[in-house]
């Protein structure tokens, strides 16, 4: 087969794949900034070498962003006891167009809440076993302001998930 030819996710002609992690997230205030920052600040640490971390607002992130990426972390605000419906509306959009490619791929996600995050998790779980998606790490669930221990659980998060990734991994 000529090099040129794409022959698919792992190779286009002889450039490598770059294993890519796609950060998913609604943040619509401060504390979910802090844990959107934290989970960055892993997945993104030093010690990971190779692995290209992709991040999108959950409005703006599409099926190709999706389908590019091996693995995947959402981060959601509780809303009326679900998941933002920011993060619904990814899912949405993406859930067909995604479910046969994106099997088996790992992912994880971490939720921020006032008082009670349970609905909102159980909504990640459905949809995401629905998408046969891999739990590849422990979720985080924050409530109120984030603490130390909250941002370093963010931060570990977002490190074993992109480690995950890592060539040879
Ligand atoms: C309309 C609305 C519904 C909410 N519903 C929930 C909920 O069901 N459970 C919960 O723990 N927090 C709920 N919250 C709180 C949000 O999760 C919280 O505001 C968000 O995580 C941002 O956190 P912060 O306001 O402390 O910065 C709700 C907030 C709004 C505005």
């Amino acid at each position: 087969m000529p090099a040129a030819v794409c022959q698919g996710r792992h190779t286009h002609g002889r450039v490598p794949h770059v294993p890519t992690l796609l950060i998913v997230h609604h943040t619509p205030s401060p504390h979910c900034q802090a844990l959107f920052e934290a989970v960055v600040s892993g997945a993104t640490t030093p010690e990971i070498e190779g692995v290209r971390v992709v991040r999108r607002a959950a409005l703006s992130a599409t099926a190709s962003d999706v389908l590019e990426a091996d693995g995947y972390l959402l981060g959601t605000p509780a809303n009326l006891g679900y998941m933002s419906g920011a993060l619904k509306h990814f899912f949405d959009q993406i859930y067909y167009p995604c479910l046969d490619e994106t099997r088996g791929r790992p992912f994880s996600y971490y939720v921020h809440g006032g008082n009670d995050v349970t609905g909102a998790v159980r909504a990640v779980g459905t949809v995401t076993t629905g998408l046969g998606w891999r739990l590849a790490a422990d979720p985080v669930t924050v409530t109120g302001e984030p603490g130390k221990a909250d941002l370093q659980a963010c931060w570990e998060l977002g490190a074993t998930t992109a480690a995950g990734l890592m060539p040879g991994a």
